[in-house]
């Protein structure tokens, strides 16, 4: 993942160089000693393999809010695991964890994330203009969130509810 430049472009990610192995493995080694966060691999079960992450992260206590992140690295795009691990996590999220609100942003060249959080009940709320400098272009960056109340109502799936829903985003 750390390797794939379309990857790293898609996350905003700016590394300078190779990625340092042994820098990562520090990293994620000591992620589990952060309370306000829960990097998880997500594991394809037909091969075993590691394919990318999903990482509810920034516990606010106070508000009952997070953000949260996913990536997948090159191999693993386009076959319906990004959706399923989304739903996953924030079903995790808001059945075992009780927030309010989920939150996450997508730069504005990213359809298919944004494809993805929606399918799964996201709602767009506002722009951050120029938020991200690539390769000396700005790009703006969409706020969404999902909040306790309509992932109780679609879990996941607001297109199967549909316009009969009170839900309101
Ligand atoms: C974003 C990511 C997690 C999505 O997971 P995925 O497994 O690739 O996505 P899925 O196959 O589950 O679903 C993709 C959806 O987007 C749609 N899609 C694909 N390309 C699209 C495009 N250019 N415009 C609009 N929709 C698009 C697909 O048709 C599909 O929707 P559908 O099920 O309604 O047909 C994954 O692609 C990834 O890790 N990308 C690189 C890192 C990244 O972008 N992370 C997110 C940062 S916000």
């Amino acid at each position: 993942m750390f390797q794939d430049a379309e990857t790293m472009r898609l996350t905003g990610h700016h590394a300078e160089g190779e990625p340092d192995e042994a820098r990562l493995r520090a990293w994620y080694g000591t992620r589990a000693d952060h309370d306000g966060r829960l990097d998880l691999a997500v594991v394809e079960k037909a091969t075993g393999d590691v394919v990318g992450e999903a990482v509810p992260n920034e516990w606010d206590a106070g508000n009952e809010g997070c953000n949260c992140r996913i990536a997948f690295g090159p191999g693993a795009h386009g076959r319906g695991l990004g959706t399923k691990a989304t739903r996953l996590i924030v079903r995790y999220r808001f059945e075992r964890l009780g927030p309010h609100r989920i939150s996450l942003e997508v730069y504005a060249f990213n359809p298919r994330a944004r494809r993805v959080y929606e399918k799964v009940g996201f709602v767009p709320e506002g722009v951050l203009r120029d938020a991200l400098l690539w390769e000396g272009e700005r790009v703006d960056a969409a706020l969404m969130s999902i909040l306790a109340p309509g992932w109780f109502e679609h879990r996941g799936w607001p297109e199967r509810v549909g316009r009969a829903s009170s839900y309101k985003g």
